[in-house]
This record gives C-alpha cells, structure tokens and sequence, in this order.
C-alpha cells in the first residue's frame, strides 16, 4: 500500500492557509501555489539518490554528492495542475514536463479526458503526478491508470488538499502510488467538492470564476 505524506511544515501550513482564504485574489494564489509546490517539492524529492563525487574547493579536495542521473517527469493533470509546475520545477529544471487533459463532469462527477501529450521515455522516468486538488479521486486515479497503460513504473501524487475520499479510491485503484498532501480535509460535499478545502482550484487560478 502507497503511503499518504502531509506535510506540516510550518511555511506550507502558512501559505496554504493564505491559499484558501476566499479574498486572496489571483495572483497571489498563483504566486502561493507554486511557493508551496516549491516547498512540497523539497520533501518529494527526499529519496534521489545520489553518487559520490569529489569537488575541488579553493581550500583542496572535498568529497561531495551529486543527483545519480535520475530522470525525472512533471506531470500536471490540466488546467489546475498547471500551477503546480514550476514550483516543482524550480528545484529539477531538467525535468521533463507532460500534461493530461482532465475535466470533471460536473453531473456525474465522472473524469473526461481531452488531452494528453508525455515524454516519449516514461517507462525510465520517475514521475510526479501533480494536481491541487485530490477529491473524489477519480481525476487521479483515471491519470494514475493513463501513465501505467502509456509504460510509466514509478509515479507519485502531489496535491494540496486531499479528500479523504479520494485518498481511498486513489489507494483502492492504485495500491503502489504514494501521495503527498499539504493537507487532508474533513469530507466531500454533495457536489464533490472538498469541504472546507479552498473552492475551484483552476477558476481560482486562473480567474474563470
Ligand atoms: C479539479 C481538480 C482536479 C479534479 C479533482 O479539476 O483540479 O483535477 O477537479 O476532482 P476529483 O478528485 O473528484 O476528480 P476540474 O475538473 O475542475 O478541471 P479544471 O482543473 O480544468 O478546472
Ligand atoms: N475540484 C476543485 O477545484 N475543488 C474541489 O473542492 C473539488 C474538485
């Protein structure tokens, strides 16, 4: 079973508590989501693994450490994953970006997919799913199932809220997939929306409320 990450870090906690806030206007979502991508990116990148190199420092040799040619993959689930790209990669500009195009219906709730462009070497690539908002799980999941039938191995999941619902069909579908969380919140309303959460993540991003 894939394991669930929050993130408690007292500079996430802040920044997401400003992201929620209903008068935090566009810019400053954007600009807080990708700060706390940033942030979020440092703990998902914990286990590269690393090979030993020796530097020269203006003093003599040191033995230092360098990323063991990883590769890595970037993932948004579109549109409102968008904002969590260059916060993740800030810190891995090598990493290559794909997209999938998702949208909710918003009668059954049920995903749609519109769009997908990857990397042509996902089977070699660790990937980082990324989307502000883990709900039903159905988005996720449907990515989730999208990358395997494309060839990825290693995928992660890295939102802000989670749901708890959408925690257990993401598990349930996917018992390989760890999830990182800024938070995990009480439930989903009636219209699958997260409760108390943050309200539409891509309209609040991008101003189409
Ligand atoms: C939102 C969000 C997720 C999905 C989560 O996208 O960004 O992709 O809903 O819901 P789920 O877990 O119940 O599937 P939305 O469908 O609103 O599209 P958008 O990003 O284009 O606004
Ligand atoms: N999508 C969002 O943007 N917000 C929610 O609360 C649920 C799905």
């Amino acid at each position: 079973m894939g394991k669930v990450h929050v993130m408690d870090h007292p500079l996430i906690q802040h920044k997401l508590t400003l992201i929620r806030d209903k008068n935090t206007g566009s810019k400053e979502f954007r600009e807080m989501v990708e700060e706390v991508s940033l942030l979020m990116a440092y703990e998902v990148y914990r286990d590269l693994p690393l090979k030993e190199i020796e530097v020269e420092t203006p003093m003599g040799k040191a033995k230092g450490y360098t990323i063991a040619g990883k590769k890595l993959g970037i993932v948004p689930i579109l549109r409102a994953g968008l904002g969590m790209v260059d916060g993740m990669t800030k810190l891995v500009p090598t990493a290559k970006v794909g997209h999938i195009g998702l949208y909710r219906d918003p009668d059954t709730m049920e995903p749609v997919e519109y769009y997908a462009k990857l990397p042509p070497d996902i089977h070699e690539r660790d990937l980082i799913l990324v989307d502000p908002m883990l709900a039903t799980g159905g988005s996720a999941s449907a990515a989730v199932h999208y990358l395997k039938k494309k060839g990825a191995k290693s995928i992660k999941l890295v939102c802000l809220i989670a749901a708890p619902e959408g925690i257990e069909l993401v598990q349930k579908d996917h018992d390989d997939i760890d999830i990182f969380a800024a938070a995990v919140d009480e439930r989903l309303n009636s219209r699958g929306y997260i409760i108390p959460g943050l309200g539409d993540a891509g309209d609040r991003l991008f101003g189409t409320r």
